[in-house]
């Protein structure tokens, strides 16, 4: 078990304070206080791959956190510490670092367009598993975009640092990322899920209608989006909307522009897999709205109704699971007391998430855990977790 734990020297919060001390303290005397953030993982409801599509998802904060401690320097160099495997990396802002140390310079770069960020040490610290599906990137981007603001005592309204951190994954890691990630992270309220319109950029907080809890069942099959067929989904969508606009002789500039009837009537104009990538794209935004008013009222049936069907849509007609996610679905189904369960993330390993009765939890954590290695794989895990608040700044002490 990798759940939270009340060890304080397990907490990000306390490893970050303490890797910047033990990485940084000898050759710098610091009389303040570290500057100390901490931005969560995510887990999405309903509303997988629309956000790149300009349509709607329904994420919420998980209790998992990527902690950043921080002092300033009097130049303008960046010396980030990794405390979970002990890496630093040191880069002036014109340097472009690989690896993790890219996702800190990234934040660094965007940021500066708008603000005066003096050089800094940081120190990170996490406990959302990486390559898991719980967007352990947005959070380490959000929580360094905290922390460097917290620095040069700067302050940046919450949505436009959430978008300055999407900016930064997409130019600075390549990948053709929607906004979910990065304002589910830097958004979210605890007990309450995000209701988020990627095309106009609004949202709204849905508070639970009534007690339930999330399990995540981690696969321990590790996706890597750059890597994996993310961007040729997002290539095909484009397609898709190109052959659409082209036979409907519309103005559509992407899917959310495009609803079951539309694409009926122009089926033929495109070829199976783009049919079926658009398909699932129409028929998850209308998931989410279902799953958004269900929520609030607290008819929990009718949203795990909504996982399920999502989860089969981006297995069939999306084709961004695996046989691990399959399994973990199916059994997480079997078990008493959950409502709904899909896949989360970008797919092609990661997570899935399942919505259980509140009350329940305990018991469907325990029996889930124990048959998830025979179901799922030796390297499955499972937690469960409490919706959570998004990036800020935290006392340091
Ligand atoms: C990844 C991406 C997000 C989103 C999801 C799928 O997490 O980073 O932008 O597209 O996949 O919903």
């Amino acid at each position: 078990m990798t759940g939270p734990s009340s060890d304080p020297e397990s907490d990000p919060k306390s490893r970050a304070i303490a890797g910047l001390r033990a990485a940084f303290d000898s050759d710098r005397p610091h009389a303040s206080d570290p500057v100390l953030a901490v931005a969560p993982g995510r887990v999405n409801l309903v509303g997988g791959h629309t956000d790149y599509n300009d349509g709607l998802c329904l994420p919420l904060a998980v209790d998992r956190h990527v902690a950043v401690a921080a002092w300033p320097r009097d130049d303008d160099v960046i010396r980030a510490h990794a405390t979970d495997f002990g890496e630093t990396a040191t880069f002036a802002p014109d340097d472009s670092p690989d690896g993790w140390a890219a996702y800190v310079a990234a934040v660094a770069r965007v940021l500066r367009e708008d603000v005066t960020l003096p050089g800094a040490d940081l120190a990170i610290a996490s406990d959302v598993p990486s390559g898991a599906g719980l967007s352990s990137s947005a959070a380490l981007e959000l929580a360094v975009g905290q922390s460097l603001l917290g620095v040069a005592d700067a302050t940046m309204d919450p949505t436009d640092l959430a978008l300055a951190c999407w900016r930064a994954e997409r130019e600075g890691v390549g990948v053709e990322c929607g906004i979910l990630d990065q304002f589910a992270s830097g958004l979210c309220e605890p007990d309450s899920a995000l209701f988020l319109d990627c095309r106009s950029r609004e949202f709204e907080h849905v508070a639970f209608g009534g007690d339930v809890g999330i399990l995540v069942v981690d696969t321990g099959v590790s996706h890597e989006l750059a890597d994996s067929g993310y961007n040729d989904r997002v290539r095909e969508c484009r397609e898709a909307v190109a052959a659409l606009a082209a036979a409907s002789d519309s103005n559509l500039t992407s899917l959310r522009d495009v609803d079951t009837d539309l694409l009926e009537r122009h089926a033929d104009a495109l070829d199976d897999v783009h049919y079926r990538r658009a398909r699932h794209v129409v028929s998850e935004n209308e998931r989410v709205e279902t799953a958004r008013k269900a929520l609030a009222a607290g008819n929990f049936d009718t949203v795990g109704d909504a996982m399920y069907e999502s989860h089969e849509s981006l297995r069939d007609d999306y084709e961004v699971s695996c046989a691990e996610l399959d399994a973990a679905v199916e059994l997480a189904s079997e078990t008493a007391g959950v409502y709904g369960a899909r896949m989360t993330g970008g797919g092609f390993g990661g997570s899935a998430v399942a919505l259980v009765d509140g009350s329940a939890l305990d018991r469907v954590e325990r029996e889930i855990r124990a048959s998830v290695s025979s179901r799922v794989g030796d390297a499955a895990d499972v937690f469960a977790c409490r919706p959570s608040g998004g990036a800020r700044l935290v006392m340091s002490d």
